[in-house]
């Protein structure tokens, strides 16, 4: 599973950046912006976990979020599509799987995902592995597509979702397989409540959440109690 998706992010991140913009109209990036102002502690060294082509990291410098972002994703083609944007930033990068993060335990004063965690194929297992990463009272944020329970999320996902994803992002980028599997990795993942209960089952407390666009994305971020 883990080869499969790494393969699709292989083979799509020449054209990443555009199927986003083209895919939300561009709020992705506004839910970037806005997942950042969950953080509560005073920026620092934080980690970009899934980091992709490092907009999630880029958006945290320039919103004064972080002093530092170390940008950590298992396929090196998206982290090549983003270096000429992380080129004279405070950012770094190194490949690493999010099972087995390549960081010392207690490294970082905040963790943050944006779209990645619906990946890992073990959400609580990758939660445990962020929370070693993790400082006592650090920080972790979570932007994602979490499984649709209101209707207005089920109506997107059932219509633009099943529908435009796979046939624009297909478009955008000629494989239309890897839009499909987006919308899938959706409809199965957990919920938002669901995600809140793994985060207090991995020792998280303090949750905040905010809904993008009506609830279609939400961003979540909590401390790490002890
Ligand atoms: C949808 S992209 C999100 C990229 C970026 N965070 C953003 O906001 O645009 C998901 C990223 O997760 C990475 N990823 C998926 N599974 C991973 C894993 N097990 N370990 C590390 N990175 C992973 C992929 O390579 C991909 O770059």
């Amino acid at each position: 599973m883990s080869e499969t998706v790494k393969e699709m992010f292989g083979r799509i991140a020449p054209t990443y950046d555009l199927a986003n913009r083209v895919l939300s109209a561009r709020r992705d990036v506004a839910w970037r912006r806005a997942a950042l102002r969950l953080l509560q502690a005073p920026p620092g060294d934080v980690l970009d976990l899934a980091c992709g082509t490092f907009d999630l990291a880029l958006e945290a410098i320039a919103s004064g979020h972080a002093l530092r972002v170390h940008g950590c994703d298992f396929s090196l083609p998206m982290l090549k599509a983003g270096t000429a944007k992380r080129s004279a930033t405070a950012i770094s990068a190194a490949a690493g799987d999010a099972l087995h993060l390549p960081y010392a335990s207690g490294a970082f004063d905040a963790a943050m995902v944006a779209y990645g965690w619906r990946n890992f194929g073990d959400p609580a297992g990758s939660l445990a592995e962020l929370a070693r990463v993790l400082k006592p009272r650090g920080e972790i944020l979570i932007l994602e597509f979490f499984r649709p329970v209101r209707l207005w999320p089920k109506v997107f996902y059932g219509t633009f979702g099943r529908v435009m994803m796979p046939l624009v992002g297909g478009l955008v980028s000629g494989d239309r397989a890897a839009y499909t599997y987006l919308n899938a990795s959706i409809t199965t993942f957990v919920s938002i409540d669901e995600a809140e209960a793994l985060l207090r089952g991995a020792g998280f407390g303090q949750l905040r959440r905010h809904a993008c666009f009506g609830g279609v994305s939400h961003a979540l971020a909590a401390t790490k109690e002890a």
